[in-house]
């Protein structure tokens, strides 16, 4: 897909689409809960649907009617076996998430997905899950898809994860439903909490001290009404765009702010952006604002590290995108889980960047940006990366000539409106 440089301002307002993380939870606990849950705002991109066909292969209803998703959920106990291989498509959060459940159940599952999930370190999940008394097999023993999970009764444990990683403490807690008493997981800094958010809302006993979460097993959960937050992550391309065209004033609706997610906001304020949030609400402990960017100048370099870095991992590629328009340097570090996302994050942005001229090293855990110099148009490979794609759709409004880029529909992941949403600005 080619793109040419922008000049205008972007200007109007976009209602983002729901939240994938959100989506992805609404399905697997409605299935695992007595009664039907109801999801509005659900979003309807090819990695939600891959958690929707697993879960319908376990023989749960689900349907839609006039956008509403209703889950016609069988309690803690009802799934059954699946008959098919459970086809995870592209989506980690589906691959490890499904895997504590599959772990505590009376049946065996086979799991497997695309080239990018066959090269995803499942060890993380397979470890903990090994320790409760799963059993659950690399087919390849490589530590990767396709996986085997032998359902099992599940001992409770504590564990200390070495990696900030809602996959992982969530695999761990729905495994916990089934286990013989309370299962609990330490983070070395707090990754989103979207599950024990949710868990809780529909009944689950969960509590969150710090960077620690613990589950009890065996609770009774209830079907919800669930109305999935616009997803921040989706938001970001356009707050960025908004930052980096000169009289851009964007107001994006409905977009989720749970603390846990919300880094960019706060990574953008220190670079001197002003946003303005009205009309928040809550529902279910889910915070969301209607967001106003305003392109305020070219903006300042910053560090991003630490803590703040789970709450805007998936955000990184276009913050770097930011950063190269930004004066003077972005020092981003703490992030290598970037090097086990959809593809290798780190390696991609740095070869992008300098493709359009950016000067910009990689680091052994981040990359340091030395932004201010114009961008210039160049042909980009996503690597079939939903995020890469849009991070470098936004890169070419500001940059000069044309960018071509390859593989452009890899979008359908999380966002398949996005190019019109986009284009509904310009
Ligand atoms: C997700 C957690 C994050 C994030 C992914 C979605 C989730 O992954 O990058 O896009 O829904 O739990 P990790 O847990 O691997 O950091």
């Amino acid at each position: 897909m080619q793109f040419t440089s922008y000049t205008k301002p972007l200007k109007g307002t976009i209602a983002v689409p729901g939240d994938k993380s959100i989506s992805h939870r609404s399905v697997m606990f409605g299935a695992l809960a007595d009664g039907v849950t109801e999801v509005t705002h659900f979003l309807k991109s090819a990695d939600c649907l891959s958690t929707i066909a697993c879960f319908r292969e376990m023989g749960i209803k689900i349907e839609e009617k006039d956008g509403v998703l209703y889950i016609h959920g069988k309690g803690l106990h009802g799934l059954t076996a699946p008959e098919n291989v459970l086809d995870t498509g592209n989506s980690g959060t589906t691959t490890r998430l499904i895997s504590g459940i599959l772990a505590g159940q009376s049946f065996t599952s086979h799991l497997n997905g695309d080239a990018s999930i066959q090269k995803r370190p499942m060890k993380r999940i397979i470890k903990p899950l090994t320790m409760m008394g799963a059993d659950i097999k690399s087919d390849l023993d490589n530590g990767c898809a396709p996986l085997t999970i032998q359902g099992h009764p599940l001992k409770a444990i504590h564990y200390d994860s070495p990696v900030a990683s809602a996959q992982v403490k969530s695999c761990i807690l729905l495994a916990g439903l089934y286990a013989d008493g309370p299962v609990s997981v330490t983070e070395p800094a707090l990754s989103r909490n979207h599950s024990e958010l949710m868990l809780a809302s529909f009944g689950a006993k969960v509590e969150s001290k710090g960077n620690t979460a613990t589950i009890w097993p065996d609770p009774e959960l209830h079907g919800q009404k669930v109305h999935v937050p616009g997803d921040i992550s989706s938001a970001a391309y356009f707050i960025c765009a908004a930052l980096m065209v000169p009289g851009s004033e964007v107001l994006l609706k409905n977009v989720g702010i749970n603390p846990t997610r919300d880094g960019i906001l706060r990574v953008v304020k220190a670079m001197g952006a002003d946003i303005e949030y009205t009309n928040i609400t809550e529902q279910a402990g889910e915070k969301t604002a209607d967001l106003l960017v305003r392109y305020t100048g070219a903006l300042h370099g910053t560090v991003i590290e630490g803590d703040v870095i789970p709450t805007l991992i998936d955000e990184i590629p276009v913050i770097g995108v930011l950063a190269a328009t930004a004066e003077g340097e972005t020092v981003i570090r703490n992030a290598e889980e970037l090097k086990v996302k959809e593809s290798d994050r780190l390696a991609i942005m740095v070869e992008s960047l300098s493709a359009m001229g950016v000067d910009v090293t990689g680091t052994d855990d981040g990359m340091i940006i030395r932004g201010g110099k114009p961008l210039k148009g160049a042909v980009i490979d996503s690597h079939l990366d939903h995020r890469i794609a849009m991070s470098f759709a936004v890169a070419s409004l500001v940059a000069e000539g044309t960018t071509t880029i390859n593989d452009a529909e890899c979008v359908n992941i999380s966002y398949p409106e996005f190019y019109s949403d986009l284009e509904s600005l310009i």
